[in-house]
């Protein structure tokens, strides 16, 4: 009999970094794979930040802290909601944990009673749905086509929502798709909200800063004021200012959420580590060229991604507004085979195709809840994008 508890009979392990772990095995047996799987960017942490990281040590700043975060960083997350996104929340609105994830999680288990329900457009973060299982809550998955710009509806909003929804969850730029939604876009997904008030919203907007073509990013909260009682604003230091290891996320929303969410905290971890908030105090208060410079290198990586995949006979790619993946369609490959004349049945036998035999890792969309997709992280040097491109359209022109 197994001693595993029940509630982690549903729940798969990440996608992403199981890609990355199975890169990993290959790698160990000297083969030579490019990995594409996991989302981080491939700079080093801007220096100012480690700098302060370093002064804050050194000063003593080695203590646990506040369960929802220091109120340096709580302040330093408000002013940034109020410089960046035109939002008026204050320290004490705020709350900070290990990572974006983290903050989901706490917002989950604050919430969610056993069959509550969470809204998720497909594609989404591999995340979502799995934590939604794990606390007892039950995803309810809503396909969003390429051909609708990955994008939720209102239409389709309205239909999912039963008494039971708890949550609608956002995340713009997407992982994987990088869509972003327009104030419109917004305004009209929050007239539906206007008409369920036992609908909260998580919007997750943690890769803003990375928009391409000249976008700006609106947040939800900006878009919705009205819905602010219920609205939980998520976001983090990991993909913008390159911390992914910091382990810092945070987010702002109705004072009795945070406060829950924090007492979680208290009960967990207690705190996040005194020294990476010291760090995000500087990434959110300091210089923010290293952000836009950042922002520029991706948005050429997406171009060079774009034209790479787009030349290749049975992929079909449509330009990411932001973020840093490509999420790669090839319905067309399903059904074929392979030299060794194995049938690609599915996506995930297309990555591990591409895996074995192109050695290059990526992840399959079932994992993202829209098929037949692979997303590749496009975080990584030109040089290797273009080694990781060449390789796949070379496996892919053996597929017959
Ligand atoms: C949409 C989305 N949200 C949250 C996270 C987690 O970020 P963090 O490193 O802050 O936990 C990720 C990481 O891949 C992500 O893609």
């Amino acid at each position: 009999m197994s001693y595993i508890a029940s509630r982690l009979s549903a729940v798969k392990p990440s996608a992403s970094m199981a890609a990355s772990q199975a890169a990993r095995a290959l790698r160990a047996k000297g083969v030579d794979v490019i990995d594409l799987g996991l989302g981080e960017p491939d700079f080093p942490t801007p220096s100012h930040i480690i700098e302060a990281a370093h002064v804050a040590a050194k000063a003593g700043q080695t203590l646990y802290t506040g369960a929802a975060g220091t109120a340096e960083v709580r302040e330093a997350v408000a002013g940034k909601f109020r410089r960046e996104n035109g939002l008026d929340y204050t320290a004490d609105d705020v709350v900070v944990a290990n990572g974006a994830k983290q903050i989901i999680f706490n917002a989950l288990m604050a919430t969610l009673e056993s069959g509550d329900e969470a809204i998720l457009p497909a594609p989404y973060f591999v995340s979502y749905p799995e934590m939604v299982k794990l606390l007892g809550g039950r995803p309810v998955l809503i396909e969003r086509p390429e051909t609708s710009g990955f994008r939720l509806t209102p239409e389709l909003l309205e239909k999912a929502i039963t008494p039971r929804t708890k949550w609608l969850f956002l995340n713009m730029p997407g992982n994987p798709s990088g869509a972003i939604y327009s104030q419109s876009d917004l305004r009209a997904l929050g007239a539906v909200l206007a008409r369920h008030p036992q609908v909260l919203v998580l919007s997750d907007e943690i890769y803003e800063h990375i928009l391409f073509d000249g976008r700006d990013f609106v947040s939800f909260g900006k878009a919705c004021p009205e819905l602010r009682d219920r609205t939980l604003i998520v976001n983090g230091v990991s993909k913008s200012y390159a911390m992914t290891g910091w382990r810092v996320g945070y987010a702002a929303g109705p004072a009795p959420l945070t406060r829950a969410m924090a007492i979680i905290q208290s009960q967990s971890c207690t705190s996040v580590c005194s020294i990476a908030q010291a760090a995000t105090v500087a990434a959110l208060n300091g210089p923010q060229d290293e952000v836009a410079r950042f922002r520029q290198a991706f948005e050429a990586r997406r171009d060079l991604v774009v034209d790479g995949i787009r030349r290749i006979n049975g992929l079909t790619l449509s330009p990411p507004e932001g973020a840093f993946y490509a999420y790669i369609g090839c319905a067309s490959l399903i059904g074929r085979r392979t030299p060794k004349g194995v049938v690609l049945e599915d996506d995930t036998a297309v990555a591990n195709y591409l895996l074995n035999e192109g050695r290059v890792a990526s992840v399959p969309g079932a994992a993202y809840g829209l098929s037949p997709y692979f997303r590749i992280s496009t975080a990584t040097g030109k040089e290797v994008l273009t080694e990781a491109i060449a390789r796949i359209n070379a496996a892919v022109a053996q597929v017959e």
